[in-house]
């Protein structure tokens, strides 16, 4: 397509290049504009605003398409695992069966933490949020690696990328040992990914533990799942950060703290917390819900809406149908799954959600799932962040590699006082 945009401004003309992607978006380019026209654009929360273009993630919220390199989630979720998915988001294609044995071989020998970084938990309050020790042990990983951090050096950052993924789950499971007073447990290097955390988290070291194959398969799932959602909130902080060349570990650091917002991942904690409240506080659903209508009461319901969906995101469905299963398998019945359908059915036929496009999303039923694992409330999120690990490596090594990356740097429309000498202002003048 040659086509072009035309742009009328106080009686000029200026034409603007379309991009065109490979499933038929389009962009109006105004990478020129400023140059051309002395305009910039406004667009308040990035609505309308492609940064970047990428070959990681296609997301049709339309009609609830999510696919990683080309694939769709489904098959991905039926038929791979969670370290072979993180390979394909990273390195852009499936890896053979000797590139998959080594890719997990060196992730297993890379789950040890310095010791000395071990002392950082001490300072921490027990009640501490698990998302503040992740993005700050993670910034502090890049201490002990000040020799093997540099973003544009390709061995760096391989090194790099395996020890966070192999790093993340041994520092996620020891902050939620220290705040049950609990003894760390070490990686074993003979247990898979998931066999690793879930012994990390539930093992002790006076008794035989028995990784559940069930809750193995679920964990994996969950991971995958969210292992990567294009220019989100928090992948579209690491590429910011990374964009001033910041290490991979100061990049990853921010990302989590992103995620942690309640509009973003937090979300998956604030359901649990939300629907235990419908059940203890005996308040009806639909009181909830007419609750969440009103703009100035500031709740929202937790798990609705995506600025992308505009119809059932696709990881949602998926996650509905497992937690069934999975509740089935280990022999869990409970009560806030109940709550949840209900919620669910209620908001669906809700004129107010209905005329939004407000349908549950990828928050929605994981932490009911996480929950039957035995996973506290407030690691849901870092469970999140574990999954969407890969995403966040692949967006940021995406942007190092591309020939033309910038520091990511918006401007803006300025709208404060005039000039005001400091005598005047002082005044009050
Ligand atoms: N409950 C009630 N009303 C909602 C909800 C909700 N969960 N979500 C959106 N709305 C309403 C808004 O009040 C607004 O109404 P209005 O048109 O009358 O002003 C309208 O729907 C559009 O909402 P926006 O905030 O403009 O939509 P945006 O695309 O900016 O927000 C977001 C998307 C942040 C996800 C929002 O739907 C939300 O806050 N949901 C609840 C939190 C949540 O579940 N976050 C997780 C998202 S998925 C993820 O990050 C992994």
């Amino acid at each position: 397509m040659n086509e072009k945009a035309i742009l009328k401004v106080n009686g000029q003309e200026f034409e603007l290049p379309i991009i065109v992607g490979t499933e038929n978006e389009t962009a109006i380019d105004i990478s020129k504009l400023r140059a051309m026209s002395g305009y910039i654009t406004l667009d308040n929360g990035y609505l309308n605003t492609g940064a970047c273009t990428s070959a990681i993630t296609f997301l049709d919220g339309e009609n609830g398409i999510l696919r990683y390199r080309g694939i769709p989630i489904e098959q991905l979720a039926e038929k791979s695992t969670f370290t072979e998915v993180a390979y394909l988001l990273i390195y852009g294609k499936l890896p053979n069966e000797s590139e998959l044995k080594e890719w997990n071989s060196a992730i297993t020998k890379h789950t040890l933490i310095h010791e000395d970084l071990k002392r950082l938990y001490v300072g921490f309050p027990k009640d501490g949020h698990p998302m503040a020790i992740m993005s700050c042990m993670i910034a502090s990983l890049s201490t002990y690696y000040q020799d093997s951090y540099d973003p544009t050096n390709p061995e760096h950052r391989e090194i790099s990328i395996i020890r966070l993924l192999a790093k993340f789950p041994t520092i996620a499971a020891f902050a939620f040992k220290k705040s049950i007073g609990q003894p760390s447990i070490h990686p074993i290097n003979a247990l898979n990914y998931c066999q690793n955390f879930l012994n990390m988290m539930f093992a002790v070291p006076t008794e035989e533990y028995e990784i559940d194959p069930i809750a193995e398969e679920a964990l994996d799932l969950l991971l995958i799942l969210h292992a990567d959602h294009e220019q989100n909130c928090s992948a579209s902080t690491v590429r910011l950060v990374g964009s001033s060349l910041a290490n991979i570990y100061a990049a990853i650091s921010s990302g989590i703290c992103a995620l942690w917002g309640p509009r973003h991942g937090g979300a998956n904690q604030e359901v649990l917390e939300m629907l235990n409240e419908i059940h203890d506080s005996g308040l009806t659903v639909k009181q909830v819900i007419e609750k969440s209508k009103q703009k100035f009461s500031n709740f929202r319901l937790s798990g609705f809406g995506h600025r992308v969906y505009k119809n059932y995101d696709p990881r949602a469905k998926i996650i509905k149908k497992a937690t069934y299963k999975v509740l089935n398998k280990l022999g869990v019945k409970d009560h806030l799954l109940d709550i949840a359908i209900e919620l669910e059915e209620a908001a669906l036929t809700d004129d107010f959600f209905v005329e939004r496009k407000l349908y549950p999303n990828v928050d929605f039923y994981s932490g009911i799932i996480y929950r039957a694992l035995g996973i506290p409330v407030n690691m849901f999120t870092v469970m999140f962040g574990m999954g969407r690990l890969p995403g966040w490596i692949a967006q940021w090594k995406e942007m190092i590699e591309s020939p033309d990356m910038k520091i990511g740097r918006p401007r803006q429309v300025y709208v404060g006082p005039k000039e005001i000498s400091y005598d005047d202002a002082k005044k009050g003048g």
